[in-house]
């Protein structure tokens, strides 16, 4: 079943049905939308409850949770001005259906978003698995992530995010206290049956 209440993303809810399980907040690539991830949702964390955002940027009409000058160079403001309205919807689905703050899991794009809610509104967040992350902010602010658990699952050969550039998130996060867990797999920029399982086994551990 599927639920859609009028807030200020257009998103799809699909309620929990194992209360034990925290809700996860689904956060598509470019060009992606609501419906994207809630087949990996479903695999990665059956019984949770989902919550997935639509990107409100478009880029060449393709959604987007944050404006880029270029790929991997991101506009700083309109990220920081996004993050917090993400923040304000993930507040306003807790109210409307109930739920517990979230467990992010962000694929390429959505990962980006996801870092940049955890640096800047850490507590909009229960933790996140982000999947080909990179470091979405030059200066971050200093956020208490004590003890918040991070997975950050990196390809090897990816294309469009430089080993470096993840390892510089992954420390950024560990300073503020994060618990982060970050694997990089034999592969390029998308996902794999590797990352479904590495996904599952880490939120079944939460
Ligand atoms: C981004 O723009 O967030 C990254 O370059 C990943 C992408 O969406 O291609």
């Amino acid at each position: 079943m599927t639920m859609t209440t009028q807030l200020s993303h257009i998103h799809r809810f699909v309620p929990g049905r194992d209360t034990k399980r925290p809700p996860l907040l689904l956060l598509h690539g470019t060009g992606g939308d609501e419906n994207d991830l809630i087949g990996l949702g479903e695999l990665v964390a059956p019984g949770s409850a989902l919550i997935s955002p639509r990107g409100k940027v478009l880029e060449n009409g393709m959604p987007r949770f944050f404006r880029r000058l270029s790929e991997g160079v991101f506009d700083e403001e309109d990220l920081r001005r996004r993050a917090a309205e993400l923040a304000g919807f993930i507040a306003e689905a807790r109210e409307a259906y109930g739920l517990a703050a979230p467990v992010a899991l962000g694929f390429s794009n959505g990962a980006n978003i996801a870092a940049a809610l955890l640096l800047l509104h850490p507590q909009a967040l229960a933790g996140a698995a982000l999947l080909r992350p990179m470091t979405p902010l030059r200066s971050a602010p200093a956020a208490n992530l004590e003890g918040k658990p991070v997975l950050m699952l990196s390809g090897a050969a990816d294309p469009i995010v430089p080993a470096a550039d993840a390892g510089t998130l992954a420390a950024l996060l560990r300073e503020r206290g994060a618990a982060v867990r970050h694997e990089t797999l034999p592969t390029g920029h998308g996902l794999t049956q590797a990352d479904v399982q590495q996904a599952k086994a880490w939120l079944a551990g939460l």
